[in-house]
């Protein structure tokens, strides 16, 4: 057999764990959920759950990782007891990597779109709602969008056809670094706006009652509580193993609490300064904080136009931001090559091969979905698949999976307890606190399951 693939540095880990965190759901995601579920209260739930929710899974998905030595496809074969189902599993984590690429290599096109506009002087002179109608075009040209998609997809496969060391490890550094220089300065510009003043208050002072109504006086606390949840997972990469992978290419000279906690500060802090761009923005440019999905393509913009250079910071952010969605695209497409390398014994090449042309068939629906299958709302008004693409992973798929996660590693009839926590507490650094038990067997098991069925009655109006 041969020899797993290694990091050749601990800060390859650190930094390949962190660019598959950080991506959409930082820069994207973030802060459009937070905007349509009424700003600071929202946010302040969300850093709850990535304490009492997010950091002890990840640290459970990285331990699966390295005592098994497997990505998804074989860990739980590997971990589990003699004749039991878990590893059944590995199929529905799989299948949450390739729902989340159905959308989320569409988005990341967007964004690299973005930067050939700005660089190019497109947003030149345009004034808010040209910014906006801009946007509104890009909708109606599924081609254009395609193009994008299919030249993420393949940069990416390019990316990890060279295999683990030579390139997924080198390029992330690189851009990591970049992104977060570029993110300081566009803070320091977008709260001395005219106007930025409304847009801090609704981000960071708490007014609880935007949480629990919406502008129409319906009740959504529940389903905001689900919201709060999905990103967090959303945004750690949480239940369908696509960190678990990384944690399969690491020594054991570290303990992984303090490794998680590490992927889990920087992940935040990259979210945290979006959210102080985008609603200073916001508010300064008129945009609605509700606007969904298009939120930052119709705020940023206006930004660079206020900037001297600005059309030269705005080619640097769309390139850096990019960067961001591409290390997460990296990361998840080497899950999805390992499995079939895994599971069926393919050559790297041959799955690298299959899968690219699977990913570029499978994103279809979403770029039709704004435009050719535009009536096709399942989830109400919104925007169709990509919505609905969003939903089954965010608010399905990584809860239900982070939950499986969880139940392995305290149930005796999985891996257990004792074992979990030799493996999470192997090397030095922070250990994982075996006070916490009682709290992460019995209660976070039942506190994720309630979400998740008060969300649904929420969602579908037999709500509380
Ligand atoms: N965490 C990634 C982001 O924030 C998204 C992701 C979710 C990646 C789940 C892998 C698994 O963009
Ligand atoms: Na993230």
């Amino acid at each position: 057999m041969q020899k797993r693939e290694t990091f050749s540095s601990r800060l390859g880990f650190l930094l390949i764990s962190a660019g598959c965190a950080i991506g959409l759901g930082n820069v994207w995601r973030f802060p459009y959920i937070v905007g349509k579920y009424g700003g600071a209260a929202f946010v302040l739930l969300y850093l709850l759950f990535l304490i009492i929710m997010g950091l002890p899974i990840m640290v459970m998905e990285f331990s699966v990782g390295r005592a098994s030595q497997k990505s998804i496809a074989r860990s739980f074969d590997e971990l589990e007891p003699k004749g039991t189902k878990w590893h059944l599993y590995s199929f529905f984590g799989i299948a949450g990597n390739y729902l989340l690429m159905m959308f989320y290599t569409t988005i990341a096109g967007w964004l690299l779109l973005y930067f050939f506009k700005m660089a190019k002087g497109d947003f030149v002179g345009l004034n808010a709602d040209g910014v906006s109608a801009e946007f509104g075009n890009l909708m109606g040209q599924p081609v254009l969008m395609t193009v994008f998609m299919v030249i993420v997809v393949l940069i990416c496969m390019g990316v990890c056809s060279r295999g683990l060391q030579n390139g997924v490890e080198k390029i992330t550094k690189v851009m990591m670094i970049c992104l977060l220089a570029v993110m300081i300065i566009l803070v320091g510009r977008a709260i001395t706006l005219e106007g930025a003043a409304e847009g801090l208050k609704f981000y960071l002072m708490p007014d609880f009652n935007n949480l629990m109504y919406d502008s129409q006086g319906n009740m959504i606390l529940g389903e905001a509580i689900f919201a709060a949840m999905g990103q967090a997972f959303f945004t750690l990469s949480l239940g369908i193993g696509a960190l678990a992978i990384f944690g399969s290419y690491i020594g054991k000279d570290h303990t992984l609490g303090g490794e998680a906690l590490r992927v889990t500060l920087l992940d935040t802090a990259v979210a945290i300064m979006s959210g102080l761009i985008i609603f200073p923005a916001c508010f300064a440019f008129n945009v609605a904080p509700n606007e969904g999905p298009a939120l930052i393509f119709v705020t940023l913009p206006n930004i660079f136009n206020e900037m001297p250079m600005g059309q030269v910071w705005g080619a640097l952010f769309f390139v850096f931001m990019s960067f961001a969605a591409l290390s997460t695209v990296i990361a998840v497409f080497e899950n999805i090559i390992s499995f079939a390398i895994d599971r069926w014994g393919f050559s790297r090449k041959k799955s690298v091969l299959i899968n690219l042309a699977a990913i570029i068939l499978l994103s279809m629906p979403c770029i039709l979905g704004f435009n050719v299958l535009s009536d096709f709302q399942p989830l109400g008004s919104g925007t169709g698949i990509l919505d609905l693409e969003d939903f089954i992973v965010s608010n399905n798929l990584l809860p239900l999976g982070s939950l499986i996660y969880l139940l392995f590693c305290v149930s005796k009839k999985g891996w257990g307890w004792d074992a979990f926590i030799k493996e999470a507490n192997t090397g030095n650094g922070l250990k994982f606190p075996k006070g916490i038990r009682f709290y992460v067997t019995w209660i976070l098991p039942f506190v994720i399951l309630f979400i998740f069925i008060m969300g649904y009655l929420n969602k579908f109006g037999i709500g509380l």
